[in-house]
């Protein structure tokens, strides 16, 4: 109910359309409840006197409401779709927008299945549920109030039958809204549960198919699916049982009206026309009631989907902007850990312990160890993609949580392990690093990540439309670039995570050319598995298990570090004299 209430604000743009929406349907209720009692004129006045011309204006009169009837339902139903497809467009780019707002480790909580299914199926429950308020709630009330209204005025000897049946119905409504509300909660969550695991073979589907893994997937999948289909079919069943239950109790009441009314017809203390708009108002009555009814299962569906998405929007982001104490000036790429620990999870296991080094600005860094010794960890702590839960890290002799977000991040060319690259033009993908970056600009970029070759081949070059995730690009291609994009925004500070795994010795090469020129200019981290990589460099961090095992040149590192020597042995099968 919270939820729901805190969603209602973004009804405000369209508060006209809301209260339009009802009063069209008002229209159109008080001319359907007309039309029984007009019938019943006609039957007793004007057909048991056999007067003609009341009859046809009793005729005409049914035509007109009918027409009026026409225009309230069509007007009610244009403005409740006027107010709820903008509004729930509104809270889908919220969501949107939060989403993008996240942390890693918000989303890594959240999970990629949950704003699926958020985005897509909670919010329409949502708008549908407004949409039938709009339309149905206001009818389905005041078409019963109005028949129980009329029955009590011109139907009051057969009123005894309405005070048994309705409180029947109030009471199986009530069960039924409420247990169905329970149920569909159920249902998002098997959504949910469908959506990460559809995501994830979709992004998997060429390694599915290489190691022959369709028939695991399709047993894996059919388990989420059943999960799904089984809560959906307890909650539809339920849903769809309610209205043959209703429709019961009504034609119980119906034959109790027909007995009732033959017997007082007999007495002659009743008109048959009295008999037919009871029969017409039980119908019109059960039909509100069954609208309302709807409605008050798919508005109790919506509070579950409403606190699903009121979850979201709510969602704490962790990685927050902290009020600069002073004015924030641009600084140096010099990068200072001091004292750095993190870990992935609270309380879990340490992924960086005890993590301190200095790189002054313009200088190289490299980074070597073992698979999960936590070297991409320790670079993404330095946009702030996590927080070290103790410690500091300084960039430019400033510490980075005073830094505004977006001058940080714009500091910082990131070259992830993994390429990451969108649909769109290789251009729109060189342009994520600099939107205001020139044709020259993305030559440039694309030539210092060896990478100009290839696009050159394409016939549309660097309009060449690449698929989602790049998929028509080779790996080493993506790789390249991923750094040129990162190269394109000329930043203070250069950070490449394993990013020449897939790239051939000559091209590996040019790159350090423009590493090499860079040097002075650009920070630059390198993290890489190859010390042919990182020989150079100004200083090598070793990491073995989160811990900076070794610190120095690389000769200086062949000489104290046996773990550095080991992997240089490996790597070249040159045995060196350790000092
Ligand atoms: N998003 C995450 N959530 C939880 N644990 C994670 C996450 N990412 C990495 N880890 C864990 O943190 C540790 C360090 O991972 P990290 O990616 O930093 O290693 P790495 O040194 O870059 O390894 P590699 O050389 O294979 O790239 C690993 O034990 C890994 O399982
Ligand atoms: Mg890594």
């Amino acid at each position: 109910m919270k939820a729901i209430t805190k969603l209602l604000h973004y009804m405000k743009p369209y508060k006209v359309f809301a209260i339009l929406g009802p009063l069209f349907m008002c229209m159109e209720v008080v001319m359907d409840l007309f039309q029984p009692t007009i019938m019943q004129k006609m039957i007793d006045t004007g057909i048991a006197q056999q007067d003609n011309d009341y009859v046809l204006k009793m005729g005409l009169l049914m035509l007109v409401c009918a027409v009026l009837g026409l225009i309230g339902g069509a007007g009610s139903s244009v403005y409740a779709a006027k107010a709820a497809v903008p509004f729930a467009a509104d809270i889908r780019r919220d969501i949107f927008q939060k989403i993008m707002q996240f942390s890693n480790r918000n989303s890594d909580t959240v999970g990629t299945g949950k704003c699926i299914t958020i985005v897509t199926s909670d919010i329409e429950t949502i708008k549908q549920a407004v949409i039938m308020t709009l339309r149905v709630f206001v009818r389905g009330p005041l078409l019963f109030i109005g028949s129980v209204v009329i029955v009590w005025l011109s139907a009051r000897e057969l009123f005894p039958i309405l005070l048994v049946s309705i409180p029947i119905l109030m009471i199986l409504i009530t069960f039924f809204s409420v247990k169905s509300g329970k149920l569909f909660l159920h249902v998002q969550k098997a959504m949910d549960g469908v959506n990460t695991k559809l995501q994830e073979m979709l992004a998997g589907i060429r390694v599915i198919k290489a190691f022959e893994r369709q028939d695991y997937e399709k047993g894996q999948f059919r388990t989420v699916n059943e999960v799904l289909m089984q809560r959906n079919m307890t909650a539809e069943q339920l849903v769809l049982t309610l209205m043959p239950m209703m429709m019961f109790i009504v034609n119980l009441g119906i034959i109790a009206g027909l007995w009732l009314g033959v017997i007082k017809v007999n007495e002659g203390t009743l008109q048959v026309g009295v008999i037919l708009a009871f029969i017409n108002y039980l119908n019109i009555m059960m039909n509100g009631l069954m609208s309302s009814s709807q409605v008050l299962m798919q508005i109790a569906r919506s509070f579950s989907s409403a606190g699903r998405i009121v979850q979201v929007i709510e969602t704490e982001v962790d990685i927050v902007e902290h009020n600069a104490s002073k004015p924030y000036q641009s600084v140096r790429g010099e990068v200072e850990f001091r004292h750095v620990n993190f870990s992935y999870s609270k309380n879990g296991e340490s992924v960086l312990t005890d993590i301190s080094f200095t790189v002054k600005a313009g200088q190289t860094i490299g980074i070597i160890g073992s698979t999960g010794s936590g070297k991409s960890t320790l670079v993404k702590l330095i946009p702030r993609l996590y927080d070290p839960d103790c410690g500091e890290i300084f960039i430019g002799g400033q510490n980075i949580k005073q830094i505004p977000l977006e001058k940080l991040r714009s500091m910082i060319g990131f070259v992830p392990q993994k390429a990451e690259l969108f649909s769109g033009t290789i251009a729109a993908n060189l342009r994520y690093g600099d939107e205001a970056a020139t044709d020259a600009d993305l030559e440039w970029a694309a030539k210092s990540a060896a990478a100009a070759e290839f696009i050159e081949r394409f016939a549309n070059k660097y309009e060449h439309q690449l698929m989602q995730s790049a998929t028509n690009l080779s790996g080493g291609q993506k790789q390249r670039l991923s750094m040129a994009r990162a190269f394109i925004r000329k930043p203070k500070i250069l950070i490449f995570d394993d990013s020449t795994s897939a790239i051939d010795a000559l091209s590996e090469s040019k790159v350090q050319q423009t590493l090499k020129s860079a040097n002075g200019k650009q920070t630059i981290f390198i993290i890489s598995a190859k010390i042919s990589s990182i020989i150079t460099a100004n200083q090598i961090l070793v990491m073995e298990d989160g811990r900076m095992v070794a610190r120095g040149t690389h000769q200086e590192l062949l000489a104290t570090s046996k773990v550095y020597h080991d992997i240089y042995a490996s790597q070249t099968g040159r045995e060196v004299q350790v000092g």
